[in-house]
């Protein structure tokens, strides 16, 4: 629990609670934290009742223009963040293990909690650095350092406490998958897909971390280190990464009915751990074959509860800010004496909200019918559903039951609203030309 000095400001008929962050970078990511914050401020307010500003950032060049950061102090003076009495907590999103390792400390020495980014600092440097910090009595963050928007070490941390891992399969680095899939999609040499990663974004200038495997065994290292209570040791690792992955054995793997993926596993056996980052052949049915791009999966298997997986955003501005504002959140001391609000939303910020009337929700529908054998029996379908506004996407007509006159008519429409739906039933439903009860569902689209 922390005591925050800044200022309290009225709002909602109560005392907000301000706090002022101090950022030590404000590149891809410390720009995420602060659009963030001014895209989340509403929420925080109805949350927490509490105001996030960024004040001052550590930069390298600090007379660069940064849009939607006009309004922050840029230094290159870590000392003017670090000391300053006014800021409560400070994020670490610079990278590297220098200087970042000395300016966190220092930050800890002066009793402001840190949230970082930063899974090599983690995994090299984690035990000294939350030694300091239990010795002060100063909290660190470090969500945002695996898996970006997956707020895994949240789950590993708190929510598997009775559920003993056995295992941990992950694919934790999107430039890697990136360029796995884009070959295999593509038919293309790693060479030519890192390329495109590059241009895309998805890849570093200097990708060697990322596809080397090296980035991550740092992630991993953090994860087995929650997962079985082990020591963070990067040297534990068998790491290897995707340089010398050809296309063709990409397209051979195809043939077998394999993907081919990097993969970090933290395995609990009965004779020890294994630990390892490492290009594999997954099944092209199995979920981890399934995540594409660069974005990122966590399957968890456990005793007792079974196997979990988590799928999404691995990187990127708004996806890690988001993993470092809950970092911050945790931080917060409760707002009164009472604990955390159960639903997660202050009494004073639980507001009701418009419901949208189900009839104007709009879908694709699928459309299953049975026609009598009889002239114009498809025309009377096709004229209600055209009646109603509705268009097919697509239309087949499987083999009919021999026995019997019945044709089934199988449909896909073009998105429209239930309510035009359920019009068009009632009227097929009345169709003399109709058998049976007709199935329509609606298709809904995801990943
Ligand atoms: N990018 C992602 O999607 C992502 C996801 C998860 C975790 N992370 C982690 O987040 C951290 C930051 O990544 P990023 O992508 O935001 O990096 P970035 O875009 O390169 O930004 C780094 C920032 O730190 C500043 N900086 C770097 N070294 C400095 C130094 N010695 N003194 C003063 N300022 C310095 C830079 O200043 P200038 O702006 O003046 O150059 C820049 O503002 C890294 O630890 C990374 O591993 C990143």
């Amino acid at each position: 629990m922390i005591c925050f000095q800044a200022e309290i400001v009225e709002a909602m008929g109560l005392a907000m609670r301000q706090i002022n962050v101090g950022l030590l970078g404000l590149g891809t990511v410390g720009s995420g934290v602060v659009a963030l914050l001014e895209q989340q401020r509403e929420l925080w307010q109805r949350r927490f009742n509490t105001r996030v500003d960024v004040r001052k950032a550590l930069v390298r060049n600090p007379s660069r223009h940064r849009p939607g950061c006009e309004h922050i102090v840029c230094t290159q003076n870590a000392a003017e963040v670090l000391n300053d009495p006014d800021i409560d907590i400070i994020v670490e999103v610079m990278g590297g293990a220098q200087p970042a390792l000395n300016y966190i400390q220092r930050a800890i020495e002066n009793h402001k909690p840190v949230v970082t980014a930063n899974k090599l600092l983690i995994a090299c440097h984690g035990h000294e650095l939350f030694d300091l910090a239990q010795r002060e009595n100063v909290s660190i963050g470090f969500e945002a350092s695996v898996a970006g928007g997956i707020p895994i070490l949240h789950v590993l941390r708190q929510s598997m406490i009775n559920a003993p891992i056995t295992r941990i399969t992950g694919i934790i680095n999107g430039t890697c998958n990136f360029i796995l899939s884009h070959m295999e999609q593509n038919g293309e040499t790693f060479t030519r897909s890192l390329s495109e990663a590059q241009a895309l974004g998805f890849a570093e200038a200097d990708p060697a971390t990322d596809i080397g495997g090296l980035d991550a065994a740092h992630k991993l290292t953090i994860i087995a280190s929650m997962a079985f209570g082990i020591p963070l040791k990067l040297s534990a690792l068998t790491v290897t990464g995707i340089e010398n992955i050809a296309a063709i054995d990409v397209f051979r793997a195809r043939e077998l009915g394999y993907c081919i993926r990097h993969v970090a596993v933290a395995e609990r056996r009965e004779d020890g751990l294994s630990l390892r980052a490492e290009p594999v052949l997954v099944e092209d049915q199995s979920l981890l074959a399934s995540v594409q791009g660069a974005m990122n999966a966590i399957v968890i298997e456990t005793e007792g509860v079974g196997d979990m997986m988590f799928y999404g955003p691995g990187a990127g501005s708004l996806a890690t800010a988001s993993a470092i504002l809950s970092d911050i959140a945790d931080l917060l001391p409760a707002p009164s004496s009472a604990s955390t609000p159960p639903l997660g939303f202050l009494p004073q910020g639980i507001t009701s909200q418009p419901m949208i009337q189900p009839g104007l929700i709009h879908h694709p529908w699928y459309l299953h019918v049975h026609l009598k054998e009889q002239a114009g029996a498809m025309a009377a379908l096709t004229g209600a559903l055209a009646q109603n506004d509705i268009s097919l996407e697509r239309i087949v007509q499987p083999q009919g039951d021999t026995d019997t006159d019945r044709v089934p008519v199988i449909a896909i429409t073009h998105e429209i609203p239930r309510a035009c739906m359920d019009a068009a039933m009632e009227h097929i439903r009345n169709l003399n030309c109709v058998h049976a009860k007709p199935v329509f569902l609606p298709v809904l689209t995801i990943y």
